[in-house]
């Protein structure tokens, strides 16, 4: 009996993972992605900001086993922060990111740079409506039209088979399926769970900003979804008492500053009154002048 070789030996053999290849120009990008599938690869893309961390990481390789090929990009999208946020102070490590994305299996990294993608007197906005103006998008008035527009261009450009998203945006990547959905575009969105830091934090470009006496604030996110999910095993249904659950539990962290707590229905985003199908249990506060997310997804058994 002959062995079979594993379906990705001859592709680790003549593409080491460590050679990534970093690219700015949409022509450039179109072309090599189209040369792949031409050969009848698959390909896999994860969009990120940058300042690379476990989370994306871990996108990269549920992408690299879901496909031959991985793109990656890193674009601080000016769109889809408010004039108050931190766009300017945004972490921008580059040097790092790329030896973290090479290492993780990154085929192709874009950079495209804020005018490629924003050309003077471009004016196309895509707003998903109902989805988009509620959580994150009541508290940051702008971002998810930001999110989406600036999504569908990536994806235009690369063209994937498949996109992945992180769960800790929960809101970000139901907004993105459903715009795909609505769009007809063809593509297949796949979400990444949530990593955690040891103490529970969840992984984000924006932990850099905490100083030690913050992360230990921050903390207070994931202990108080860690109490909603005990709550909820124990058959808490009144999605009042689950957000008393939470709240209780971030008194003991005086520097975290709540933005919300709710418990909505894990497809359309709306409130729920009682858990009675799989919901969201969404979380945002403030610690410092950091803004942190954070969300834990549930469903009766
Ligand atoms: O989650 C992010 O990093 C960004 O919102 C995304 C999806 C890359 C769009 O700019």
């Amino acid at each position: 009996m002959t062995a079979r070789p594993a379906p990705d030996a001859g592709r680790e053999a003549s593409w080491p993972r460590h050679r990534m290849r970093r690219e700015r120009e949409i022509a450039i990008v179109r072309r090599v992605v189209g040369g792949w599938k031409r050969l009848g690869h698959r390909v896999a893309f994860v969009p990120t900001m940058g300042a690379i961390h476990e989370g994306h990481l871990g996108l990269v390789r549920r992408a690299r086993a879901s496909a031959e090929r991985v793109v990656a990009s890193i674009f601080v999208n000016p769109l889809q922060f408010g004039p108050q946020e931190d766009y300017k102070r945004y972490p921008r490590p580059r040097a790092r990111d790329h030896a973290l994305l090479a290492g993780a299996g990154v085929d192709l990294l874009w950079e495209p740079r804020a005018q490629d993608l924003y050309p003077p007197g471009e004016c196309t906005r895509v707003r998903v409506t109902g989805l988009g103006d509620v959580l994150e998008g009541g508290s940051r008035p702008g971002h998810f039209e930001g999110v989406a527009t600036v999504v569908l261009k990536l994806l235009h450009v690369v063209e994937p088979h498949l996109l992945w998203m992180g769960q800790k945006d929960a809101q970000q990547a139901r907004l993105v399926e459903q715009m795909c959905r609505d769009l007809h575009l063809p593509v297949t969105v796949r979400r990444g769970a949530t990593v955690r830091e040891p103490g529970g934090l969840a992984c984000s470009s924006r932990n850099l900003y905490l100083d030690l006496a913050q992360r230990a604030q921050a903390v207070g996110l994931s202990r108080g979804l860690a109490s909603a999910l005990r709550a909820l095993r124990d058959g808490e249904r009144s999605a009042a008492r689950i957000i008393g659950v939470v709240r209780r539990v971030w008194r003991e962290y005086p520097d975290l500053v709540p933005d919300y707590v709710s418990v909505v229905d894990a497809h359309t985003f709306q409130p729920v009154r009682r858990v009675q199908s799989r919901v969201l249990v969404a979380v945002a506060a403030r610690v410092g002048k950091t803004r942190l997310i954070d969300n834990l997804e549930w469903g009766p058994p």
